[in-house]
This record gives structure tokens, C-alpha cells and sequence, in this order.
């Protein structure tokens, strides 16, 4: 009897959710032949919803909240960096410890597991309708050096507890449910973020790139990958989603920023993706005894990357914006001994904002400055290379508005904002209707150890997503 409450409660709210979305009578209902005691859409469209019964459906969406926080904290223990810090790179033992921990997780809550090339992980809750294109949701695992455990592992283990969700409230899916883990979202070993979704988004460019494209330790994307086990990698082409793969993906993710914290606010519902780009640049100039060689004589590799390194926050903040950024997060000297002038200097570049023409334009004055720098002091500018120059990505409208019914039955404060990290989002609106949802994190801070998310705060931002992933779902 308990059971059937249970049950009927989260149908009435998500019958009147996806009335709520389509503003239109419902009609998506599915017979479930085999369990007569599941009562169909049919069966409760009609019903009088009354608060009581909201009440009841939102306190079947329970989260394991200690669970969860378990695997957060074991997922952290694979790190190459100490505790607090996390260090996960791309096809490394601990990344590969990292998949086995998820894979096993997505077969304990009964997804199908599929990987495809390059080790984008899939795992499937597969629906009443299995012809329809399905809803996907994740994140990423990988991370940067010496940076906190939240980072896109909230996106996954938290989608993976969504699915969990949903099944310990008796619901089934009509599309079926994806949950993804994203290969290398950061750029950190190849240089490149969002392999795994760039190339699930058709980049034709990006698999030329890694046919060739090699590591500090000359190790190459195609070795690194078949020695984490995934000797298939050449085929890179099997990897690209067919458009329409998806009828949505949508992301959880802590915010990074400090606004959802600062004002006191649950949720964020992402509306756009800032647009990203990184630049690589090199100098070579001769080097040199630093005592022989006087200062009129030098042409100092190193002085000019110090040089361009501040043209870069001189053009970012000529923008006016407060929304264009720069960072110099990469700046390498050679030979790096105290008593020898920088001979070679090695620069990466990234720079964001949401305005894509101003992002362009700050791009064309680095290089106008990375030329003069170059023929003011005598050094060669021998490689100047936009590795990825994105363009922002907008969020899919009907997926903005089930996160804000969602937050709103749940009874969480929301707010729409934009996205000035980039995300696996960001290329998973080229190939599907796409959304996201944030949660506040400890004064914003993220990419480094101190980064912190609550647990309660990770728990509603699992309930608005599984919500939302229900609705997607029926719809
Ligand atoms: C993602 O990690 C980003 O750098 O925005
Ligand atoms: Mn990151
Ligand atoms: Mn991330």
C-alpha cells in the first residue's frame, strides 16, 4: 500500500510537470503490461493535483546523500597529488582506476555499460520506448593538477545517484536515460579540453589533431590511449554522435564562481557557455652567459613571453568588459638555469567571454603584441598556434524551463545565470538540445584543493537534476 502511494505520488508530479513544460494536455502515457500494480500516465492525468500529494512525491525523491559522499571521497583517494588535492590526468593508472570505479557504479544501479573509442563511458536505464532519442546527462572525472575533488565528479556520481533516484520512486523512464563520462574535459595532458565531447561532436578537426598530437613527454594521444586500454582508439570516426542522438543532455556541476553562495541560492540554471579559446605561442631567441652577455647584446626568449603575458591583461582589460578574461597559466623557459639567458620560452594562453566578437578581437591584439614583441627584441616568434577558438553555446529553452519547474516543485531558490567555465556542455549542444544546472561552492572557489561543495547543496542539486531528468523524459 505504502509502495502504490510512493508510486502514485511521483507520477502525479511528473504527470503535472510535463503539463507544466508543454502547456498542453498530456499525452505521453505508456501502459506497463508486465506490473499492473504501475499506473499509467492515463490513469493520473485526470487527478486533482493537491499540495499534500507535492509534498509526498518530493519526499520520494530521496537522495543517499552519505553514499554519495562516500564515493566523492573514494573517488578522490585516485589521485597523484596529496590529499586535499586531487591530480587525475587523462589516461593515467588513476584515471583508469577512475573508470573502473564508475563503470562499476553505473552496473551496481543497473545501467548498461558501453565505451566507445577514445573511453567516453555510457551508461544506459533503458526505457518503455527505446526507439525514441534518448536524455543524456554527466560530466567528467579527469582533473587538473593539484585541484579539488567536486570538479565534474559531482556531474557524474551525482547523475549516477539521480538514476538511483528515480528508480527507488518507481519511476520508468520513456526515453531511455544516458548518463556519460566524459573523457579528458581538461586540457591538461594534450592541450585540448573536451576531447571526449569534442569528438562526440563531430570535430573533424579535432581527430586530424589526434592522429598527431603528442604529450610534454612525447608520449602520442593514440600510445597513451592503448595503454589505458583502449586499443581501438585509431577509429576515431565511431566515436561521432549522429545529430539527434539526443533529445537533451543536461549537466550538473558546481558553480565555480561564488555568486549562487554569496546570494544564498540553491540552483543555478545555466542559460550559455562563455566561449573559450587557448592559445599557444613560442620564442627563440640566442641565449647566452648571463654575466658575459651585456644588456644592449641580448635577445632575451624570456623577457618577450614576460612581455606578452602582460599584453594579454593589458587587451583583456582594454575590452571594457567585465566578462573578458585572460590567463597566462603555462609560461616555460629553457634552458631554466638561473646563469643562462632564456633561449626558448614557451607561452599558453587562455582567454574567455561571452561576447565571441570581443573574445576574437582580444585574439588578434595578442598577436599584433606577439609580432611587435618579437621584432622589438630580436626574437623569433616560431610558433604562434590558436589550438581551440569556441563559440559560446546557448542552452536549450524547454530544458531551462523543466530545471526552473523542477527547482520550483522542489521548492529550492534558483536563478538563471551564465557559465564562464567551459564544460562538456559546451560541445554537447552541437549535436543536442542542452542544459545545465549548478549548485554553490564553497566562496567559488575551483581548480585548486580548497574547492568544496556541501553535501546538502550536491543532494538538491541531484534531486533537480533527476526532476528534470524525468520530465526530459517523458516528454
Ligand atoms: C574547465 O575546466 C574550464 O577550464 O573552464
Ligand atoms: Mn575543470
Ligand atoms: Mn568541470
Amino acid at each position: 500500500m505504502k509502495i502504490m502511494a510512493l508510486r502514485f505520488s511521483i507520477y502525479t508530479l511528473l504527470v503535472l510537470s510535463v503539463y507544466f513544460i508543454s502547456n498542453c494536455p498530456v499525452n505521453l502515457a505508456h501502459r506497463n503490461e508486465d506490473d499492473p500494480t504501475i499506473k499509467t500516465m492515463e490513469e493520473f492525468s485526470g487527478y486533482p493535483i493537491h499540495e499534500s500529494h507535492f509534498l509526498n512525491s518530493l519526499s520520494s525523491l530521496s537522495v543517499d546523500a552519505e553514499t554519495l559522499q562516500k564515493q566523492i571521497d573514494e573517488l578522490s583517494s585516485f589521485s597523484d597529488s596529496p590529499a586535499p588535492s586531487v591530480t587525475r590526468i587523462l589516461y593515467s593508472e588513476k584515471d583508469v582506476l577512475s573508470r573502473r570505479y564508475i563503470k562499476n557504479l553505473m552496473e551496481a544501479s543497473g545501467l548498461s555499460v558501453r565505451e566507445d573509442a577514445i573511453g567516453n563511458i555510457f551508461g544506459r536505464w533503458t526505457g518503455s520506448e527505446p526507439e525514441l532519442a534518448p536524455v543524456s546527462t554527466g560530466s567528467h572525472t579527469d582533473a587538473i593538477p593539484y585541484s579539488g575533488k567536486y570538479d565534474g565528479v559531482v556531474g557524474v556520481l551525482g547523475a549516477i545517484e539521480a538514476i538511483n533516484v528515480l528508480k527507488r520512486s518507481s519511476f520508468k523512464p520513456k526515453r531511455s536515460l544516458d548518463v556519460i563520462m566524459f573523457t579528458s574535459e581538461e586540457p591538461t595532458r594534450f592541450g585540448i579540453g573536451c576531447l571526449g565531447s569534442r569528438l562526440l561532436a563531430r570535430s573533424k578537426e579535432l581527430a586530424l589533431q589526434l592522429e598527431k598530437i603528442v604529450d610534454g613527454q612525447n608520449v602520442s594521444f593514440f600510445d597513451a590511449a592503448k595503454s589505458a586500454g583502449y586499443m581501438n582508439v585509431e577509429k576515431l570516426s565511431t566515436v561521432f554522435l549522429v545529430k539527434g542522438s539526443y533529445s537533451a543532455f543536461v549537466e550538473l556541476h558546481i558553480e565555480q564562481g561564488p555568486i549562487l553562495e554569496e546570494e544564498a541560492t540553491s540552483i543555478g540554471i545555466v542559460t550559455a557557455i562563455a566561449a573559450p579559446a587557448s592559445i599557444k605561442v613560442d620564442f627563440e631567441g640566442t641565449g647566452g652567459h648571463a654575466g658575459a652577455v651585456l644588456m644592449p647584446k641580448r635577445n632575451d626568449a624570456g623577457l618577450a613571453a614576460a612581455e606578452l603575458a602582460l599584453a594579454v591583461e593589458k587587451h583583456v582589460l582594454e575590452s571594457g568588459s567585465i566578462d573578458t578574461v585572460g590567463t597566462v597559466g603555462i609560461l616555460e623557459l629553457h634552458p631554466g638555469a638561473i646563469n643562462s639567458i632564456p633561449s626558448k620560452s614557451h607561452l599558453e594562453i587562455d582567454t574567455r567571454d561571452i561576447d565571441e566578437e570581443r573574445r576574437n578581437s582580444v585574439i588578434d591584439k595578442i598577436y599584433e603584441s606577439a609580432l611587435s614583441i618579437s621584432k622589438r627584441r630580436g626574437v623569433k616568434l616560431s610558433e604562434y598556434k590558436i589550438v581551440n577558438q569556441d563559440p559560446p553555446a546557448l542552452s536549450d529553452e524547454l530544458i531551462i524551463k523543466a530545471a526552473e519547474s523542477a527547482s520550483q516543485e522542489l521548492k529550492l531558490t534558483y536563478k538563471k545565470m551564465i557559465s564562464r567555465a567551459y564544460h562538456d556542455s559546451l560541445f554537447m549542444a552541437r549535436v543536442s538540445p542542452m542544459g545545465m544546472i549548478f549548485i554553490p561552492c564553497y566562496k567559488g572557489y575551483s581548480h585548486k584543493p580548497e574547492e568544496f561543495a556541501t553535501i546538502d547543496h550536491i543532494a538538491d542539486g541531484v534531486k533537480v537534476l533527476a526532476l528534470t531528468l524525468a520530465k526530459l523524459s517523458l516528454s
